[in-house]
């Protein structure tokens, strides 16, 4: 870690001009070891002697800046040379400075670094960013994560000059906390074809953040010019204009023979490549592009299979929507011109999050940034990193839901003792803003999505740029608000409990914002409605709505009319009330809106809305339509929870007290699934077997209790099978 150097800068620099390039030549004897220590404001791309340092990805990655800008340690020994050295930093805006921070007049570009080489002696030689780095540019002429990149190969760094000292102090350093950010899958190109428009293009199969690497024999000055789409029209031509203003683009320009590239401080949200220029003296074939996906080095502990293929897709999209929207924060969709720390995606996700893969690491470092946005603007905005400007129920309750989430997953009490004051400052946060006691009503800073992107809207004018109705659904805000408020406070009161604290003012709180929310609401008029109430305990006849919400998901034809809010919990809110026949009903479904719906039509990664594309193979719109948005995804904590039933105890966190209690369903053969927890793997399946009962198959890496239809038994770790009788 960084403690002794200072912060260096070009004393003049074009920030619409060519990225800057910081060199710093040195000489050396063999050392035994080497470290390297940066950072920058940006995202940078390192190299030392014209190779690579490290395999970070859009480093140094997404902080809340202001406060907490990470510093990556290399090991370099291997990449130093005995005698002459040269250490190149390449800086492009990224989240610092670019569009997606709408403020790149104002940069600055800046790095801090520092060069340690041991020696076999035990004499030692330090070298930090000074005066003696130069800063000039070099390839790479332009960089910004909306907007895609433009390198000449043919450059050379050149028009350097000596770098001066800035007046930015360190306080902002810390170590490295997040997950590093890292190639992973490569795709090879499906197939290449041209489209009724004339124009050719690449297929992956499959939808991704992450970039294409390409290959080929060219001439010097020959172009090679990339635009990126995630679907095709309805026509089978290129469509990208879902992209709004973000460019997505990739222009190269070749050197003489052989060159294999890709680009270096920016990714893409794509499934397909449209080729707008081609070297003419190259040769484009099946070899010349593959797609690499770039996000978090998150472990995979999930894994769900069934006899059902679309099922299975859908789960395949579900991990395809994470691993494209989890590249260094939780973002809303990886694509167009927003790619942002949307809270409200987070709360959807995070539990689903959480079975797919450990998030453990890469959550903590979120919420420290969240917590930190906290205390710049005394509370936590609708996008983190970023700036407080409003609150809003379901999307700022994050500050709650998702540290509450985290410590269930993992048991990380420590953790959760340090975000237990963002917690509480929440909760205390709405008792203030609200105009009405003991619920959550109006306030200056309130913004109210509703039940985001319900198909229960009254108005269906899709083709404004924003109509709160047609994008909020029908369920009232209000309602919301005080569900999540009372949510909240209980939430708290259970976090202070676990600290051993006193949590008599929250569970009160809670008490009374329930008996205000019967009072206030006796009607309820949305499907999500009934979810939300049922589910956080709040309905004052429990018979009575889940009656309702079966009435309306029947008048809807079995069929779900529920936005980000109600759909992660509609599967759930129906079977802890005995319908579990019916939480499968619409799990299977397959006419809009539904999981199936969105795979039938050969969605590869979660869409933002259930008919993105609909059946005459139409789009949304224009304003608002990604076909990578994790949140519908969050489906798949009721199948490891409750179709497979690997879950937890109530009042257990990180699944100390494991709890196996499947859900067979006749309109499957099979279903399995895995969860690795930290005492190891734990694995459901049930089969329906020809003579109409059931053979469940269970192993657990510790104690655990099992639940099959008529007995509940304690077991050890081990392996076993069960057979229910029809
Ligand atoms: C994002 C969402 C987000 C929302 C806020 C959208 O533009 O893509 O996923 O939560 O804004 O309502």
């Amino acid at each position: 870690m960084i403690k002794e150097q200072r912060f260096i800068r070009a004393s003049q620099f074009d920030t619409a001009g060519p990225c800057p390039v910081f060199v710093k030549s040195f000489s050396t004897r063999p050392p035994v070891r080497a470290t390297l220590d940066v950072t920058a404001k940006g995202v940078y791309y390192a190299e030392l002697n014209g190779l690579r340092v490290g395999n970070f990805i859009m480093a140094p990655g997404y902080t809340q800046y202001s406060s907490r800008l990470q510093v990556q340690s290399y090991d370099i020994t291997n990449l130093i040379k005995p005698g002459e050295n040269t250490l190149e930093v390449t800086l492009s805006g990224g989240w610092y400075a670019g569009r997606i921070a709408s403020r790149t007049m104002e940069w600055s570009p800046e790095i801090i670094a520092e060069i340690v080489l041991s020696y076999e002696d035990g004499t030692s030689l330090t070298l930090g960013t000074d005066e003696t780095w130069l800063v000039g540019t070099g390839p790479l002429i332009f960089s910004d994560i909306y907007h895609g990149e433009v390198f000449d190969a043919r450059k050379e760094v050149s028009h350097l000059i000596p770098a001066v000292f800035s007046q930015d102090n360190t306080d902002t350093l810390i170590a490295q906390e997040g997950e590093t950010v890292e190639e992973q899958e490569i795709f090879s190109s499906l197939s290449i074809f041209t489209t009724p428009n004339g124009e050719t293009v690449v297929d992956f199969g499959q939808n991704l953040a992450g970039y294409p690497v390409f290959s080929l024999n060219a001439k010097e000055g020959e172009v090679l010019s990339l635009s990126f789409a995630e679907t095709l029209d309805k026509n089978g031509n290129f469509y990208n204009e879902n992209y709004r203003s973000a460019k997505c683009q990739y222009h190269y320009t070749c050197r003489d023979g052989f060159q294999s590239f890709k680009p270096r401080c920016t990714f893409y949200g794509f499934r397909y490549i449209r080729i707008d220029q081609f070297p003419e003296s190259a040769t484009l074939n099946e070899d010349t592009f593959t797609a690499i996906a770039v996000y978090s080095k998150i472990k995979k502990t999930g894994h769900i299979s069934t006899s059902n293929s679309k099922l299975n897709q859908l789960f395949s999209n579900v991990l395809w929507g994470q691993r494209s929207n989890f590249l260094d924060v939780p973002t809303d969709c990886p694509q167009r011109n927003e790619r942002y720390g949307w809270t409200g995606d987070a709360l959807c996700f995070c539990k689903t999050a959480s079975y797919n893969f450990d998030v453990l690491t890469f959550f903590k470092k979120w919420l420290r940034d969240m917590d930190a946005m906290r205390k710049e603007f005394g509370y936590v905005g609708l996008k983190v990193p970023g700036k407080a400007t409003k609150i809003a129920a379901a999307w700022t309750d994050a500050a709650v839901f998702v540290p509450w989430q985290i410590y269930l997953s993992y048991g990380d009490r420590e953790f959760l003792e340090e975000m237990i004051d963002m917690m509480v400052a929440h909760v205390d946060l709405i008792g203030k803003e609200s105009e009405v006691p003991n619920t959550w009503r109006g306030g200056n800073n309130l913004r109210q999505f509703g039940d985001w992107l319900a198909t229960d809207s009254l108005d269906k004018d899709r083709d404004a740029v924003f109509v709160t109705t047609s994008y909020s659904g029908a369920t009232n805000p209000d309602f919301l608000q005080a569900a999540f408020y009372a949510q909240d406070a209980k939430i708290v009161a259970d976090a202070l409990d676990v600290l051993g604290r006193d949590s008599k003012k929250y569970r009160d709180l809670a008490d009374a914002i329930k008996e205000q929310f019967q009072k206030d609401f006796t009607k309820y008029n949305t499907q999500t409605e009934c979810i939300i109430a049922l589910r956080f305990g709040l309905a004052k006849d429990p018979e009575e709505v889940l009656k309702l919400l079966i009435r309306k998901i029947r008048e809807n034809g079995n069929r779900m009319s529920t936005g980000f809010v109600g759909t992660p919990h509609i599967l759930h809110a129906l079977s802890e009330n005995g319908r579990v026949d019916l939480a499968y009903t619409l799990l299977l479904q397959e006419q809009y809106p539904s999981w199936l719906f969105c795979v039938n039509l050969g969605a590869t990664t979660m869409w933002e809305h259930w008919d993105s594309i609909n059946l005459d193979g139409d789009m949304w719109s224009t304003a608002m339509n990604s076909f990578n948005h994790y949140a519908y995804g969050a489906v798949a904590d009721w199948i490891y929870e409750v179709a497979a039933g690997i879950r937890q105890e109530e009042k257990s966190a990180g699944f100390s007290q494991l709890v196996i209690h499947p859900h067979p369903d006749k309109r499957l053969d099979w279903l399995e699934a895995s969860y690795e927890t930290k005492y190891g793997t734990v694995s459901s399946k049930w089969t329906n077997t020809v003579d109409g009962g059931t053979r469940y198959e269970i192993s657990v890496p510790r104690d655990a209790k099992v639940v099959l239809p008529g007995k509940t038994m304690k077991v050890s770790k081990g392996n076993y099978i069960f057979f229910e009788k029809q």
